[in-house]
Protein backbone atom coordinates (compact mmCIF):
# COMPACT_ATOMS: atom_id res chain seq x y z
CA UNK A 1 0.00 0.00 0.00
CA UNK A 2 1.17 3.61 -0.97
CA UNK A 3 0.67 6.06 1.32
CA UNK A 4 0.19 10.31 -0.23
CA UNK A 5 -0.50 12.84 1.87
CA UNK A 6 -0.67 15.53 -1.47
CA UNK A 7 -3.38 16.24 -4.07
CA UNK A 8 -0.44 16.26 -6.74
CA UNK A 9 0.65 12.72 -5.61
CA UNK A 10 -2.84 11.14 -5.53
CA UNK A 11 -3.64 12.53 -8.58
CA UNK A 12 -0.68 10.81 -10.60
CA UNK A 13 -1.20 7.79 -9.08
CA UNK A 14 -5.19 7.78 -10.23
CA UNK A 15 -4.12 8.84 -13.60
CA UNK A 16 -2.25 5.86 -14.19
CA UNK A 17 -5.23 3.79 -13.03
CA UNK A 18 -7.30 5.94 -14.96
CA UNK A 19 -5.23 4.77 -18.31
CA UNK A 20 -5.48 1.36 -17.67
CA UNK A 21 -9.35 1.44 -17.60
CA UNK A 22 -9.00 0.34 -13.87
CA UNK A 23 -12.08 0.92 -11.55
CA UNK A 24 -11.00 2.57 -8.22
CA UNK A 25 -13.30 2.08 -4.88
CA UNK A 26 -13.13 4.97 -2.35
CA UNK A 27 -13.94 4.61 1.58
CA UNK A 28 -13.43 8.23 3.24
CA UNK A 29 -12.62 7.83 7.08
CA UNK A 30 -11.59 10.30 10.02
CA UNK A 31 -9.01 7.25 11.13
CA UNK A 32 -8.78 5.12 13.95
CA UNK A 33 -9.74 2.32 12.58
CA UNK A 34 -11.99 -0.68 13.59
CA UNK A 35 -13.69 -3.47 11.93
CA UNK A 36 -16.81 -1.38 10.87
CA UNK A 37 -14.15 0.71 8.55
CA UNK A 38 -12.32 -2.34 7.46
CA UNK A 39 -15.47 -3.88 6.43
CA UNK A 40 -15.94 -1.01 4.07
CA UNK A 41 -12.34 -1.73 2.56
CA UNK A 42 -12.98 -5.27 1.90
CA UNK A 43 -16.19 -4.72 0.29
CA UNK A 44 -14.97 -1.83 -2.00
CA UNK A 45 -12.28 -4.53 -2.54
CA UNK A 46 -14.90 -7.05 -4.37
CA UNK A 47 -16.52 -3.77 -6.42
CA UNK A 48 -12.90 -2.34 -7.75
CA UNK A 49 -9.34 -2.95 -8.89
CA UNK A 50 -8.28 -0.47 -6.46
CA UNK A 51 -9.26 0.77 -3.01
CA UNK A 52 -8.62 4.50 -2.14
CA UNK A 53 -9.42 5.39 1.92
CA UNK A 54 -8.81 8.56 3.23
CA UNK A 55 -7.82 9.97 7.00
CA UNK A 56 -9.04 13.27 7.65
CA UNK A 57 -10.20 14.61 10.98
CA UNK A 58 -12.11 17.03 9.08
CA UNK A 59 -12.40 20.43 11.19
CA UNK A 60 -15.24 21.71 9.24
CA UNK A 61 -18.08 19.14 10.04
CA UNK A 62 -16.75 19.90 14.24
CA UNK A 63 -18.75 22.58 16.21
CA UNK A 64 -17.31 24.68 19.06
CA UNK A 65 -16.81 22.70 22.18
CA UNK A 66 -16.89 19.28 20.31
CA UNK A 67 -14.15 16.82 20.49
CA UNK A 68 -11.89 18.23 17.09
CA UNK A 69 -8.55 18.29 19.21
CA UNK A 70 -9.47 15.32 21.24
CA UNK A 71 -10.34 13.07 18.44
CA UNK A 72 -8.18 9.67 18.12
CA UNK A 73 -5.14 10.10 15.83
CA UNK A 74 -3.51 6.36 15.23
CA UNK A 75 -2.25 7.09 12.06
CA UNK A 76 0.56 4.58 11.90
CA UNK A 77 -1.45 1.55 13.40
CA UNK A 78 -4.30 2.31 10.96
CA UNK A 79 -1.86 2.03 7.90
CA UNK A 80 -0.86 -1.62 8.71
CA UNK A 81 -4.22 -2.08 9.29
CA UNK A 82 -4.99 -1.20 6.01
CA UNK A 83 -1.81 -2.57 4.15
CA UNK A 84 -3.15 -5.83 5.64
CA UNK A 85 -6.93 -5.75 4.62
CA UNK A 86 -6.06 -4.83 0.70
CA UNK A 87 -6.06 -1.31 0.52
CA UNK A 88 -4.08 0.25 -2.11
CA UNK A 89 -3.47 3.96 -1.39
CA UNK A 90 -3.87 6.09 1.84
CA UNK A 91 -4.69 9.48 1.14
CA UNK A 92 -3.98 11.51 4.41
CA UNK A 93 -3.44 15.00 3.96
CA UNK A 94 -3.09 17.91 6.41
CA UNK A 95 -5.45 20.59 6.76
CA UNK A 96 -3.20 22.51 4.94
CA UNK A 97 -3.44 20.16 1.56
CA UNK A 98 -7.80 19.85 2.43
CA UNK A 99 -8.26 24.08 3.24
CA UNK A 100 -6.04 26.15 1.68
CA UNK A 101 -8.02 29.13 3.11
CA UNK A 102 -9.17 29.91 5.90
CA UNK A 103 -12.67 28.02 6.91
CA UNK A 104 -14.38 31.20 6.67
CA UNK A 105 -13.65 31.62 2.97
CA UNK A 106 -14.09 27.68 2.23
CA UNK A 107 -17.15 27.17 -0.68
CA UNK A 108 -19.29 24.71 0.67
CA UNK A 109 -21.81 22.22 0.26
CA UNK A 110 -25.52 22.48 1.43
CA UNK A 111 -27.94 19.99 1.94
CA UNK A 112 -30.85 20.98 2.83
CA UNK A 113 -33.59 19.47 4.94
CA UNK A 114 -32.25 16.20 5.24
CA UNK A 115 -29.17 18.13 7.59
CA UNK A 116 -31.51 20.21 9.71
CA UNK A 117 -32.93 17.03 11.64
CA UNK A 118 -32.32 14.72 13.55
CA UNK A 119 -28.08 15.01 14.44
CA UNK A 120 -28.06 18.05 11.90
CA UNK A 121 -30.73 19.88 15.37
CA UNK A 122 -28.01 19.04 17.74
CA UNK A 123 -25.08 19.56 15.78
CA UNK A 124 -25.56 22.43 13.52
CA UNK A 125 -23.51 22.54 10.32
CA UNK A 126 -21.93 19.33 10.73
CA UNK A 127 -23.45 17.69 7.72
CA UNK A 128 -22.45 20.71 5.85
CA UNK A 129 -18.95 20.08 6.76
CA UNK A 130 -19.64 16.66 6.18
CA UNK A 131 -20.89 17.19 2.90
CA UNK A 132 -18.38 19.54 2.08
CA UNK A 133 -15.06 17.22 2.82
CA UNK A 134 -16.77 14.23 0.73
CA UNK A 135 -17.42 16.81 -2.21
CA UNK A 136 -13.74 17.81 -2.16
CA UNK A 137 -12.63 14.06 -1.80
CA UNK A 138 -14.81 12.24 -4.55
CA UNK A 139 -13.28 15.14 -6.50
CA UNK A 140 -9.93 14.46 -5.41
CA UNK A 141 -10.01 11.38 -5.68
CA UNK A 142 -12.56 10.42 -8.80
CA UNK A 143 -13.55 7.21 -7.66
CA UNK A 144 -16.26 5.27 -9.79
CA UNK A 145 -17.72 3.37 -6.31
CA UNK A 146 -17.46 5.30 -2.84
CA UNK A 147 -18.48 2.92 0.66
CA UNK A 148 -20.49 4.30 3.82
CA UNK A 149 -21.72 2.49 6.76
CA UNK A 150 -25.27 2.50 7.23
CA UNK A 151 -24.47 3.34 11.04
CA UNK A 152 -24.37 6.96 9.95
CA UNK A 153 -27.70 6.52 8.62
CA UNK A 154 -28.41 10.21 8.59
CA UNK A 155 -24.96 11.00 6.99
CA UNK A 156 -25.59 8.23 4.03
CA UNK A 157 -29.30 9.85 3.42
CA UNK A 158 -27.19 13.54 3.07
CA UNK A 159 -24.37 11.81 0.60
CA UNK A 160 -26.32 10.08 -1.71
CA UNK A 161 -28.93 13.22 -2.22
CA UNK A 162 -25.60 15.62 -2.79
CA UNK A 163 -24.68 13.06 -5.45
CA UNK A 164 -28.07 13.11 -7.10
CA UNK A 165 -28.58 16.47 -6.90
CA UNK A 166 -25.24 17.36 -8.07
CA UNK A 167 -25.00 15.30 -10.47
CA UNK A 168 -21.30 13.39 -8.84
CA UNK A 169 -20.39 10.14 -11.27
CA UNK A 170 -20.29 8.36 -8.13
CA UNK A 171 -21.70 5.19 -7.09
CA UNK A 172 -22.50 4.94 -3.03
CA UNK A 173 -23.32 1.69 -1.51
CA UNK A 174 -24.14 1.37 2.32
CA UNK A 175 -22.32 -0.99 4.33
CA UNK A 176 -24.64 -2.68 7.22
CA UNK A 177 -22.73 -1.67 10.65
CA UNK A 178 -20.66 -3.98 12.45
CA UNK A 179 -21.57 -4.38 15.90
CA UNK A 180 -19.40 -5.85 18.72
CA UNK A 181 -20.62 -9.19 20.26
CA UNK A 182 -22.92 -7.68 22.62
CA UNK A 183 -24.28 -5.32 20.25
CA UNK A 184 -22.70 -1.97 20.70
CA UNK A 185 -22.04 -0.61 17.04
CA UNK A 186 -18.34 -0.51 16.49
CA UNK A 187 -16.92 3.70 16.65
CA UNK A 188 -13.92 5.28 17.48
CA UNK A 189 -16.15 7.24 19.77
CA UNK A 190 -16.32 4.46 21.85
CA UNK A 191 -12.69 4.90 23.73
CA UNK A 192 -13.97 7.86 25.10
CA UNK A 193 -16.22 5.19 27.44
CA UNK A 194 -14.45 4.32 30.65
CA UNK A 195 -15.53 0.70 32.07
CA UNK A 196 -18.38 1.42 33.35
CA UNK A 197 -20.15 3.29 30.61
CA UNK A 198 -18.51 0.68 28.54
CA UNK A 199 -20.87 -1.46 30.14
CA UNK A 200 -23.99 0.05 29.78
CA UNK A 201 -23.93 1.30 26.21
CA UNK A 202 -25.30 -1.94 24.66
CA UNK A 203 -28.55 -0.69 25.84
CA UNK A 204 -28.75 1.89 23.01
CA UNK A 205 -28.83 -0.74 20.72
CA UNK A 206 -31.16 -2.97 23.32
CA UNK A 207 -33.88 -0.06 23.29
CA UNK A 208 -34.13 -0.15 19.09
CA UNK A 209 -34.42 -4.18 19.10
CA UNK A 210 -37.31 -3.35 21.66
CA UNK A 211 -38.79 -0.22 19.62
CA UNK A 212 -38.33 -3.00 16.54
CA UNK A 213 -40.27 -5.50 18.06
CA UNK A 214 -42.79 -3.00 19.34
CA UNK A 215 -43.25 -2.16 15.89
CA UNK A 216 -44.41 -5.40 14.88
CA UNK A 217 -48.04 -5.06 16.48
CA UNK A 218 -50.41 -1.94 15.59
CA UNK A 219 -48.63 0.58 18.04
CA UNK A 220 -48.85 4.58 18.30
CA UNK A 221 -45.37 5.26 16.60
CA UNK A 222 -44.65 8.21 19.63
CA UNK A 223 -45.78 5.71 22.47
CA UNK A 224 -43.18 3.76 21.16
CA UNK A 225 -40.64 7.00 20.19
CA UNK A 226 -40.74 7.83 24.28
CA UNK A 227 -41.00 4.13 25.45
CA UNK A 228 -37.58 3.17 23.54
CA UNK A 229 -35.98 6.42 25.54
CA UNK A 230 -37.12 5.59 28.85
CA UNK A 231 -35.44 2.82 28.26
CA UNK A 232 -31.90 4.40 26.93
CA UNK A 233 -32.44 6.75 29.87
CA UNK A 234 -32.92 4.11 32.93
CA UNK A 235 -29.64 2.39 31.67
CA UNK A 236 -27.89 5.37 32.54
CA UNK A 237 -27.55 7.03 28.96
CA UNK A 238 -28.92 10.33 27.99
CA UNK A 239 -31.14 10.67 24.99
CA UNK A 240 -30.31 13.17 22.69
CA UNK A 241 -33.76 11.73 20.55
CA UNK A 242 -34.68 8.84 19.58
CA UNK A 243 -37.62 8.96 16.28
CA UNK A 244 -38.75 6.65 14.07
CA UNK A 245 -38.95 7.80 10.59
CA UNK A 246 -39.25 6.51 7.08
CA UNK A 247 -35.83 5.11 5.95
CA UNK A 248 -35.98 6.44 2.10
CA UNK A 249 -35.49 9.94 3.08
CA UNK A 250 -35.97 9.96 7.06
CA UNK A 251 -39.48 12.13 6.75
CA UNK A 252 -42.13 11.20 9.63
CA UNK A 253 -43.63 7.83 8.16
CA UNK A 254 -47.20 8.75 7.30
CA UNK A 255 -50.11 5.73 7.70
CA UNK A 256 -49.35 3.98 5.28
CA UNK A 257 -45.31 3.28 5.07
CA UNK A 258 -43.78 0.17 6.17
CA UNK A 259 -40.13 0.70 5.36
CA UNK A 260 -39.10 2.39 8.73
CA UNK A 261 -35.28 2.97 10.58
CA UNK A 262 -35.64 4.11 14.09
CA UNK A 263 -32.71 6.20 14.90
CA UNK A 264 -31.19 7.37 17.97
CA UNK A 265 -28.74 9.56 19.34
CA UNK A 266 -27.52 9.72 23.15
CA UNK A 267 -24.86 10.93 25.74
CA UNK A 268 -22.74 8.83 27.62
CA UNK A 269 -19.70 10.62 29.49
CA UNK A 270 -18.05 12.48 27.42
CA UNK A 271 -18.60 9.92 24.35
CA UNK A 272 -22.20 10.68 21.82
CA UNK A 273 -23.42 7.27 20.59
CA UNK A 274 -25.45 7.06 17.52
CA UNK A 275 -27.60 4.25 16.35
CA UNK A 276 -29.98 2.99 14.07
CA UNK A 277 -32.22 0.27 13.05
CA UNK A 278 -34.24 -0.50 9.95
CA UNK A 279 -37.88 -2.18 10.72
CA UNK A 280 -40.70 -3.27 8.16
CA UNK A 281 -43.58 -2.12 10.05
CA UNK A 282 -46.84 -4.06 11.08
CA UNK A 283 -49.59 -1.99 9.89
P1 LIG B 1 -15.76 7.92 10.35
O1 LIG B 1 -16.58 8.11 11.57
O2 LIG B 1 -14.30 7.60 10.48
O3 LIG B 1 -16.45 6.79 9.50
C1 LIG B 1 -15.95 6.46 8.23
C2 LIG B 1 -16.93 5.49 7.57
O4 LIG B 1 -17.00 4.29 8.35
C3 LIG B 1 -18.37 6.06 7.51
O5 LIG B 1 -18.96 5.73 6.26
C4 LIG B 1 -19.05 5.34 8.65
O6 LIG B 1 -20.46 5.21 8.49
C5 LIG B 1 -18.36 3.99 8.60
N1 LIG B 1 -18.50 3.29 9.88
C6 LIG B 1 -18.18 3.74 11.11
N2 LIG B 1 -18.50 2.83 12.05
C7 LIG B 1 -19.04 1.78 11.39
C8 LIG B 1 -19.59 0.51 11.80
N3 LIG B 1 -19.63 0.16 13.08
N4 LIG B 1 -20.06 -0.32 10.85
C9 LIG B 1 -20.02 0.03 9.54
N5 LIG B 1 -19.53 1.21 9.09
C10 LIG B 1 -19.05 2.07 10.01
O7 LIG B 1 -18.07 9.20 8.98
C11 LIG B 1 -17.01 9.79 8.97
O8 LIG B 1 -15.82 9.24 9.43
C12 LIG B 1 -16.85 11.19 8.39
O9 LIG B 1 -18.04 11.91 8.60
C13 LIG B 1 -16.46 11.22 6.89
C14 LIG B 1 -17.54 10.54 6.02
C15 LIG B 1 -15.11 10.52 6.67
C16 LIG B 1 -16.33 12.68 6.42
O10 LIG B 1 -15.38 13.35 7.16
Amino acid sequence: MITVTTLGELRARRAVWGAGGERVAFVPTMGNLHEGHLELVRRGRALAAHVVVSIFVNPLQFGPGEDLASYPRTLARDAELLAVTGADLLFAPSAGEMYPRPQAEQTRVEVPGLSEILCGTSRPGHFVGVATVVCKLFNMVQPEVALFGEKDFQQLAVIRRMVEDLCLPVGIVGVPTVREPDGLAMSSRNGYLTPTERACAPALYRALQAAAEALQRPVDLEDVERAAAAQIDAAGLRTDYLSIRRAADLARPADADRDLVILAAAWLGRARLIDNLRVQRCL
